[in-house]
């Protein structure tokens, strides 16, 4: 997979794919990151890449021509199958999403600022709008950086243990069971004996049951779905 990030703020963007399973997937060749710096196709003289709105109001706008440089040059080079805007009025985010998105070839995120974007970058440019959830953040950088984790992670061969992306919360519709490890005892909080009897059968059983009621404790709504 290959994913263009567009942004202002490059620099808040590097570290979180700099460590750990994000840095491995792109070492193993799972996943090509690239940034481009939406100020770098600005061509005015002080490098604005926003403007005042149009019919007043506070807040400034980001401008459609530095942000269409970069998409008309993206997509010259290779066929987009979405290009995403980061925003909190898009889509809430949800695995099934992620899943999907998982299995994409090229990706292209665009973080906004200020007030948003020129309204019609969205209209002629954006094919998904993506919210991480109801809040607002100061940008889109952190928004698309939890998108990518989600995402990335999902790509197969990029976790060592497959099996650990397929037992995660939300896979099957249900929030993860608890999970232990050593000691078998500490401060005297045992672990569950079920736990320790080494039958695989009763373990499962008794992992279905907790994700089951641990859904329907935290997240009733997932079971109404
Ligand atoms: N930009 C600002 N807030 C956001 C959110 N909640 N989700 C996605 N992008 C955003």
């Amino acid at each position: 997979m290959r994913i263009d990030i567009l942004t202002i703020l490059p620099e808040l963007m590097k570290s979180p794919f700099s460590a750990s399973i994000m840095q491995r997937a792109q070492d193993k060749g799972h996943v090509e990151i690239h940034f481009h710096n939406i100020r770098d196709y600005s061509t005015n003289k002080h490098k604005n890449v926003d403007d005042y709105q149009y019919g007043g109001g506070a807040g400034m706008v980001m401008s459609i021509e530095p942000i269409a440089r970069v998409i008309d040059q993206l997509k010259s080079e290779r066929t987009y199958d979405e290009i995403i805007y980061m925003t909190p009025d898009g889509e809430v985010l949800e695995q099934g999403l992620c899943n999907q998105l998982s299995l994409k070839n090229n990706l292209m995120i665009l973080c906004g600022h200020y007030k948003g974007v020129d309204e019609r970058v969205r209209e002629h440019y954006i094919t998904k709008e993506i919210s991480i959830g109801s809040f607002v953040l100061s940008g889109g950088e952190v928004a698309a950086s939890v998108l990518i984790d989600a995402i990335v992670r999902l790509i197969p061969g990029v976790l060592n243990d497959e099996t650990s992306a397929l037992t995660d919360s939300f896979q099957d519709g249900l929030l993860a069971p608890p999970v232990y490890t050593r000691p078998p005892e500490f401060n005297g909080w045992k672990v569950p004996d079920i736990l320790l009897s080494g039958d695989p059968s009763k373990i499962e059983k008794w992992r279905e049951e907790q994700a089951f009621e641990r859904t329907k404790q935290r997240r009733p709504d997932l079971l109404e779905e």
